[in-house]
């Protein structure tokens, strides 16, 4: 099962990079286990296509097992810690999403898929340094009530009851963003109200294939 979730792990991680939202060693991944306070997260600075699954760390509680995990682990941790219905969380620097981060501006409510985030907008968190627990702060006050955030000067954080829906949820950011900025490079886009994202939002929790 570890083994499986292991290799999941890494693909995800590699679709992350094939699906064009991110590159490189940027980003990272990681998935919670069964036992409690226990994710697999991917090593730090090691290209995916590197990866096997005994390169995956597991971590109990801030205590790496097996190799250096991501400089990230901080957020992963506290994510976990603090929201029990994320199973996985991705992070990327994806080109637009972050453009956008870089200007610490927030997605607002130009579209009504901003909702697959959880909320009437994607919250923008504060920049700190990567890999710190300031950085991690910030992430999880902008993830409040939030399935999503992007950080400033530095990329997204997604999150998911799965590594698909997580990975989903990244792309879907990304495509958000690159919407969001095409319309405001020809214009200003009239936002939804309040109103009308709290009944997206409410259709949202019923909407099943
Ligand atoms: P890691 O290689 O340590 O996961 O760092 C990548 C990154 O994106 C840091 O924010």
């Amino acid at each position: 099962m570890s083994e499986a979730l292991r290799q999941a792990v890494i693909d995800t991680a590699l679709a992350m990079n094939a699906s064009g939202i991110n590159q490189g060693t940027s980003g990272n991944v990681s998935v919670r286990l069964a036992v409690p306070d226990a994710f697999l997260i991917t090593p730090t600075a090691t290209p995916y296509s590197q990866l096997t699954p005994t390169a995956i760390v597991e971590m109990h509680g801030v205590t790496p097992q097996g190799g250096r995990p991501s400089s990230e682990w901080r957020f992963h941790y506290d994510i976990y810690q603090a929201r029990p219905d994320v199973a996985a969380i991705v992070h990327t620097h994806s080109r637009q999403a972050t453009a956008l981060a870089c200007l610490r501006q927030s997605i607002p409510a130009f579209h009504y898929m901003v909702a697959c985030a959880g909320g009437r907008d994607i919250r923008c968190c504060d920049y700190h340094t990567f890999g710190t627990q300031a950085l991690s702060d910030a992430v999880l006050r902008a993830l409040h009530e939030r399935r999503a955030c992007l950080m400033a000067n530095h990329g997204v954080v997604a999150t998911g009851a799965s590594l698909a829906a997580a990975l989903a949820l990244a792309i879907e950011v990304e495509n958000l963003a690159a919407m969001y900025l095409a319309a405001c490079a020809i214009g200003t886009p009239v936002l939804l109200g309040d109103d009308e994202m709290d009944c997206v939002l409410d259709k949202f929790r019923h909407y099943r294939a």
